[in-house]
Protein backbone atom coordinates (compact mmCIF):
# COMPACT_ATOMS: atom_id res chain seq x y z
CA UNK A 1 0.00 0.00 0.00
CA UNK A 2 1.05 3.32 -0.91
CA UNK A 3 1.14 5.93 1.86
CA UNK A 4 -0.48 9.77 0.83
CA UNK A 5 0.92 13.18 1.75
CA UNK A 6 3.89 14.13 3.71
CA UNK A 7 4.48 11.11 5.85
CA UNK A 8 4.38 8.98 3.03
CA UNK A 9 7.08 10.48 1.64
CA UNK A 10 9.22 11.09 4.88
CA UNK A 11 8.53 7.04 4.93
CA UNK A 12 9.96 6.81 1.19
CA UNK A 13 12.27 8.68 1.86
CA UNK A 14 13.55 6.93 4.97
CA UNK A 15 13.39 3.49 3.53
CA UNK A 16 15.00 4.72 0.41
CA UNK A 17 18.08 5.45 3.02
CA UNK A 18 18.05 2.45 4.69
CA UNK A 19 21.29 0.24 4.29
CA UNK A 20 22.57 2.84 1.81
CA UNK A 21 24.70 5.94 2.02
CA UNK A 22 24.82 8.16 5.72
CA UNK A 23 25.02 11.94 5.18
CA UNK A 24 27.63 13.52 8.55
CA UNK A 25 27.83 16.51 9.42
CA UNK A 26 29.63 16.50 12.76
CA UNK A 27 33.35 16.32 13.52
CA UNK A 28 32.53 14.24 16.34
CA UNK A 29 29.90 11.69 14.97
CA UNK A 30 32.48 11.13 12.00
CA UNK A 31 34.96 10.72 14.06
CA UNK A 32 33.25 8.38 16.50
CA UNK A 33 32.00 6.36 13.30
CA UNK A 34 35.71 6.17 12.51
CA UNK A 35 36.37 5.20 15.85
CA UNK A 36 34.11 1.99 15.93
CA UNK A 37 34.62 1.35 12.26
CA UNK A 38 38.31 0.97 13.01
CA UNK A 39 37.71 -0.88 16.32
CA UNK A 40 36.03 -3.71 14.36
CA UNK A 41 39.24 -4.33 12.38
CA UNK A 42 37.06 -2.34 9.16
CA UNK A 43 39.33 -0.94 6.81
CA UNK A 44 38.15 2.95 5.71
CA UNK A 45 38.86 4.23 2.06
CA UNK A 46 38.79 7.92 1.65
CA UNK A 47 38.37 10.29 -1.18
CA UNK A 48 37.90 14.14 -0.49
CA UNK A 49 36.24 15.95 -2.65
CA UNK A 50 35.01 19.44 -3.29
CA UNK A 51 31.73 17.73 -4.94
CA UNK A 52 29.74 18.26 -7.71
CA UNK A 53 31.25 15.02 -9.11
CA UNK A 54 32.09 13.88 -12.28
CA UNK A 55 33.75 10.65 -13.31
CA UNK A 56 36.94 11.12 -12.63
CA UNK A 57 35.54 11.06 -8.71
CA UNK A 58 33.76 8.11 -9.44
CA UNK A 59 37.17 6.47 -10.19
CA UNK A 60 38.37 7.23 -7.24
CA UNK A 61 35.27 6.20 -5.45
CA UNK A 62 35.67 2.73 -7.28
CA UNK A 63 38.97 1.86 -5.82
CA UNK A 64 38.45 3.03 -2.45
CA UNK A 65 35.54 0.45 -2.75
CA UNK A 66 37.93 -1.99 -4.10
CA UNK A 67 40.22 -1.49 -1.44
CA UNK A 68 38.02 -1.10 1.41
CA UNK A 69 35.40 -2.25 3.92
CA UNK A 70 33.94 1.23 4.05
CA UNK A 71 34.17 4.04 1.98
CA UNK A 72 33.99 7.84 3.24
CA UNK A 73 33.47 10.60 0.65
CA UNK A 74 33.84 14.14 1.77
CA UNK A 75 32.22 16.95 0.26
CA UNK A 76 34.06 20.37 1.36
CA UNK A 77 34.34 23.32 -0.52
CA UNK A 78 37.10 24.74 1.44
CA UNK A 79 36.97 28.76 1.07
CA UNK A 80 40.28 29.19 2.39
CA UNK A 81 42.21 27.35 -0.40
CA UNK A 82 40.70 29.79 -3.09
CA UNK A 83 42.60 33.28 -3.63
CA UNK A 84 40.50 36.33 -2.74
CA UNK A 85 39.80 37.00 -6.80
CA UNK A 86 39.11 33.37 -7.40
CA UNK A 87 36.11 31.64 -8.39
CA UNK A 88 34.89 30.32 -4.58
CA UNK A 89 31.61 32.54 -5.22
CA UNK A 90 30.60 30.72 -8.09
CA UNK A 91 32.14 27.33 -7.66
CA UNK A 92 29.48 24.68 -8.87
CA UNK A 93 27.21 22.86 -6.42
CA UNK A 94 24.42 19.93 -6.66
CA UNK A 95 24.20 17.81 -3.25
CA UNK A 96 21.49 16.04 -4.81
CA UNK A 97 23.63 14.83 -7.74
CA UNK A 98 26.15 13.71 -5.18
CA UNK A 99 24.34 12.24 -2.98
CA UNK A 100 22.25 10.08 -5.30
CA UNK A 101 25.96 9.81 -7.63
CA UNK A 102 27.85 8.15 -4.27
CA UNK A 103 24.37 5.80 -3.38
CA UNK A 104 24.63 4.46 -7.09
CA UNK A 105 28.59 4.23 -6.37
CA UNK A 106 28.37 2.11 -2.94
CA UNK A 107 29.92 4.84 -0.63
CA UNK A 108 28.94 4.06 2.80
CA UNK A 109 29.47 7.43 4.44
CA UNK A 110 29.22 11.32 3.14
CA UNK A 111 31.11 13.87 5.11
CA UNK A 112 29.71 16.96 4.53
CA UNK A 113 30.45 19.85 7.04
CA UNK A 114 29.14 23.33 7.72
CA UNK A 115 32.38 25.60 7.19
CA UNK A 116 32.07 27.04 10.76
CA UNK A 117 32.25 23.09 11.71
CA UNK A 118 35.42 23.24 10.09
CA UNK A 119 36.96 26.15 10.63
CA UNK A 120 34.98 27.81 14.22
CA UNK A 121 35.95 31.43 14.69
CA UNK A 122 39.90 31.52 16.18
CA UNK A 123 41.23 29.02 14.49
CA UNK A 124 44.52 29.73 13.21
CA UNK A 125 46.42 26.32 12.44
CA UNK A 126 47.99 25.16 9.56
CA UNK A 127 50.01 22.90 7.32
CA UNK A 128 52.95 24.57 5.44
CA UNK A 129 55.09 22.31 2.87
CA UNK A 130 57.64 24.44 1.96
CA UNK A 131 59.61 23.06 -0.90
CA UNK A 132 56.77 21.26 -3.43
CA UNK A 133 54.27 23.20 -2.57
CA UNK A 134 56.04 26.20 -3.77
CA UNK A 135 56.47 25.55 -7.46
CA UNK A 136 54.25 25.77 -10.22
CA UNK A 137 50.94 26.56 -9.02
CA UNK A 138 52.31 27.38 -6.17
CA UNK A 139 53.52 30.73 -7.94
CA UNK A 140 50.45 32.05 -9.21
CA UNK A 141 48.34 30.59 -5.81
CA UNK A 142 50.40 31.54 -2.78
CA UNK A 143 48.77 30.46 -0.28
CA UNK A 144 46.47 27.90 -2.41
CA UNK A 145 48.79 24.83 -1.66
CA UNK A 146 48.69 25.62 2.69
CA UNK A 147 45.19 25.48 2.66
CA UNK A 148 44.37 22.38 0.75
CA UNK A 149 47.42 20.56 3.22
CA UNK A 150 45.34 21.68 6.36
CA UNK A 151 41.70 21.11 4.98
CA UNK A 152 43.58 17.78 3.99
CA UNK A 153 45.28 17.13 7.14
CA UNK A 154 41.91 17.53 9.50
CA UNK A 155 40.02 15.38 7.07
CA UNK A 156 42.33 13.08 7.89
CA UNK A 157 41.99 13.26 11.63
CA UNK A 158 38.07 13.12 11.49
CA UNK A 159 37.80 10.55 9.04
CA UNK A 160 40.60 8.40 10.30
CA UNK A 161 41.16 6.58 6.72
CA UNK A 162 43.40 3.43 5.97
CA UNK A 163 44.35 4.50 2.68
CA UNK A 164 42.90 8.03 0.72
CA UNK A 165 42.71 8.06 -3.33
CA UNK A 166 43.35 11.74 -4.96
CA UNK A 167 43.69 12.20 -8.71
CA UNK A 168 46.60 12.48 -11.30
CA UNK A 169 45.17 15.38 -12.71
CA UNK A 170 45.90 17.91 -9.52
CA UNK A 171 49.96 15.78 -9.89
CA UNK A 172 51.09 18.79 -7.80
CA UNK A 173 48.44 18.69 -5.14
CA UNK A 174 49.21 14.48 -4.34
CA UNK A 175 53.12 15.25 -4.62
CA UNK A 176 52.47 17.71 -1.98
CA UNK A 177 49.69 15.45 -0.08
CA UNK A 178 52.53 12.87 -0.15
CA UNK A 179 54.93 14.63 1.18
CA UNK A 180 52.76 15.87 3.92
CA UNK A 181 51.92 12.24 4.87
CA UNK A 182 55.87 11.26 4.70
CA UNK A 183 57.14 14.10 6.99
CA UNK A 184 54.72 14.14 9.44
CA UNK A 185 54.79 10.16 9.71
CA UNK A 186 50.74 9.87 8.95
CA UNK A 187 50.03 5.75 8.56
CA UNK A 188 47.12 6.96 5.93
CA UNK A 189 48.51 5.16 2.45
CA UNK A 190 47.79 8.13 0.13
CA UNK A 191 46.57 6.58 -3.63
CA UNK A 192 47.08 8.46 -7.12
CA UNK A 193 44.76 7.31 -9.97
CA UNK A 194 45.70 8.10 -13.22
CA UNK A 195 43.36 11.26 -14.67
CA UNK A 196 39.80 10.60 -16.33
CA UNK A 197 39.51 12.52 -19.40
CA UNK A 198 35.88 13.43 -21.78
CA UNK A 199 35.80 12.12 -25.26
CA UNK A 200 38.19 14.52 -26.73
CA UNK A 201 40.88 14.20 -23.71
CA UNK A 202 39.84 17.45 -21.99
CA UNK A 203 40.82 16.06 -18.27
CA UNK A 204 37.47 16.30 -16.31
CA UNK A 205 37.22 19.10 -13.90
CA UNK A 206 34.17 20.51 -11.96
CA UNK A 207 35.23 23.48 -13.04
CA UNK A 208 34.87 22.93 -16.43
CA UNK A 209 31.52 23.42 -15.66
CA UNK A 210 31.87 27.13 -16.53
CA UNK A 211 33.16 27.08 -19.90
CA UNK A 212 30.92 28.20 -22.95
CA UNK A 213 30.87 25.63 -25.79
CA UNK A 214 33.69 28.41 -27.73
CA UNK A 215 36.17 28.04 -24.94
CA UNK A 216 35.28 24.04 -24.26
CA UNK A 217 35.92 23.65 -27.54
CA UNK A 218 39.41 25.39 -27.52
CA UNK A 219 39.93 23.84 -24.34
CA UNK A 220 40.23 20.27 -26.30
CA UNK A 221 43.80 21.68 -27.46
CA UNK A 222 45.24 21.00 -23.61
CA UNK A 223 45.54 18.06 -24.56
CA UNK A 224 46.50 17.63 -27.97
CA UNK A 225 49.89 19.68 -26.55
CA UNK A 226 50.54 16.98 -23.99
CA UNK A 227 50.14 14.54 -26.51
CA UNK A 228 51.96 16.16 -28.83
CA UNK A 229 54.32 16.58 -26.39
CA UNK A 230 55.18 13.25 -25.64
CA UNK A 231 55.36 12.09 -29.20
CA UNK A 232 58.51 14.36 -29.10
CA UNK A 233 59.46 12.97 -26.37
CA UNK A 234 59.09 9.65 -27.71
CA UNK A 235 60.97 10.30 -30.95
CA UNK A 236 63.97 10.82 -29.23
CA UNK A 237 63.92 14.56 -27.84
CA UNK A 238 65.48 15.22 -24.50
CA UNK A 239 65.71 18.75 -24.33
CA UNK A 240 63.40 20.38 -21.88
CA UNK A 241 62.84 23.95 -23.35
CA UNK A 242 62.26 22.44 -27.20
CA UNK A 243 59.65 19.91 -25.51
CA UNK A 244 58.23 23.30 -23.40
CA UNK A 245 58.41 25.46 -26.19
CA UNK A 246 56.31 23.37 -28.47
CA UNK A 247 53.63 22.44 -26.11
CA UNK A 248 53.48 26.26 -25.45
CA UNK A 249 53.04 27.52 -29.22
CA UNK A 250 50.21 24.78 -29.31
CA UNK A 251 48.22 25.99 -26.25
CA UNK A 252 48.64 29.82 -27.56
CA UNK A 253 47.25 28.74 -30.85
CA UNK A 254 44.36 29.39 -29.25
CA UNK A 255 43.01 32.71 -28.98
CA UNK A 256 41.17 32.38 -25.69
CA UNK A 257 44.11 30.66 -24.32
CA UNK A 258 46.79 32.04 -21.56
CA UNK A 259 49.38 30.15 -20.71
CA UNK A 260 50.02 30.26 -16.98
CA UNK A 261 53.06 27.69 -16.91
CA UNK A 262 54.24 24.94 -18.88
CA UNK A 263 57.52 22.90 -16.89
CA UNK A 264 58.44 19.71 -17.42
CA UNK A 265 59.43 19.01 -13.73
CA UNK A 266 60.35 15.92 -11.47
CA UNK A 267 57.03 14.24 -10.63
CA UNK A 268 58.00 13.81 -6.75
CA UNK A 269 59.38 17.19 -5.84
CA UNK A 270 58.16 19.37 -8.99
CA UNK A 271 61.65 20.98 -9.19
CA UNK A 272 62.51 21.90 -13.20
CA UNK A 273 64.83 19.08 -15.18
CA UNK A 274 67.23 19.80 -17.89
CA UNK A 275 67.06 16.87 -19.60
CA UNK A 276 63.85 14.70 -20.24
CA UNK A 277 63.98 11.24 -18.73
CA UNK A 278 61.53 8.83 -20.15
CA UNK A 279 58.88 7.75 -17.24
CA UNK A 280 60.69 10.29 -14.50
CA UNK A 281 59.59 13.15 -16.20
CA UNK A 282 56.65 14.95 -16.16
CA UNK A 283 54.81 17.67 -18.26
CA UNK A 284 52.89 19.88 -16.35
CA UNK A 285 50.14 23.21 -17.85
CA UNK A 286 48.17 25.26 -16.00
CA UNK A 287 46.50 27.89 -18.43
CA UNK A 288 43.47 30.44 -18.65
CA UNK A 289 40.89 29.47 -21.07
CA UNK A 290 38.90 33.49 -20.99
CA UNK A 291 38.60 33.68 -16.86
CA UNK A 292 38.51 29.93 -16.63
CA UNK A 293 41.94 28.49 -14.99
CA UNK A 294 42.74 25.01 -15.89
CA UNK A 295 45.41 22.38 -15.44
CA UNK A 296 46.81 19.32 -16.81
CA UNK A 297 49.76 17.06 -17.48
CA UNK A 298 51.52 14.29 -18.67
CA UNK A 299 54.50 11.65 -18.04
CA UNK A 300 56.57 11.97 -20.74
N1 LIG B 1 39.68 14.06 -14.21
C1 LIG B 1 40.05 13.54 -13.05
N2 LIG B 1 40.59 12.31 -13.01
C2 LIG B 1 40.97 11.78 -11.83
N3 LIG B 1 40.86 12.39 -10.64
C3 LIG B 1 40.33 13.61 -10.63
C4 LIG B 1 39.89 14.25 -11.82
N4 LIG B 1 39.40 15.47 -11.49
C5 LIG B 1 39.53 15.59 -10.16
N5 LIG B 1 40.08 14.49 -9.64
C6 LIG B 1 40.43 14.28 -8.24
O1 LIG B 1 39.28 14.36 -7.43
C7 LIG B 1 39.66 14.80 -6.14
C8 LIG B 1 38.76 15.92 -5.70
O2 LIG B 1 38.97 17.03 -6.55
P1 LIG B 1 37.98 18.23 -6.68
O3 LIG B 1 36.75 17.96 -5.95
O4 LIG B 1 38.72 19.49 -6.50
O5 LIG B 1 37.51 18.10 -8.21
P2 LIG B 1 38.06 18.81 -9.48
O6 LIG B 1 37.37 18.24 -10.65
O7 LIG B 1 39.55 18.84 -9.39
O8 LIG B 1 37.51 20.24 -9.35
P3 LIG B 1 38.28 21.54 -9.74
O9 LIG B 1 38.99 21.27 -11.03
O10 LIG B 1 37.21 22.51 -9.84
O11 LIG B 1 39.22 21.77 -8.61
C9 LIG B 1 41.14 15.20 -6.24
O12 LIG B 1 41.94 14.15 -5.75
C10 LIG B 1 41.32 15.36 -7.72
O13 LIG B 1 42.65 15.17 -8.13
MG1 LIG C 1 40.16 20.34 -7.76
Amino acid sequence: MRLQGGAGNQWECLMANEGKVKVIRSIQEMQSIARELRSKGERIGFVPTMGYLHRGHLNLIETARDKADKVVVSIFVNRIQFGPNEDFQRYPHDFDHDLAACEEAGVDYIFYPEEEEMYPKGYSTYINEEACSKRLCGISRPHHFRCVLTVVGKLFNIVQPDFAVFGQKDAQQAAVIKKMAADLHLSIEIIVNRTIREEDGLAMSSRNAYLTSRQREDAGVIYQALQKAKELVDSGIVNTDRVQAETSNILQSKRRLRVIYVEIVNPETMEPIKEIVSGKSLLAVAVWVDEVRLIDNILL
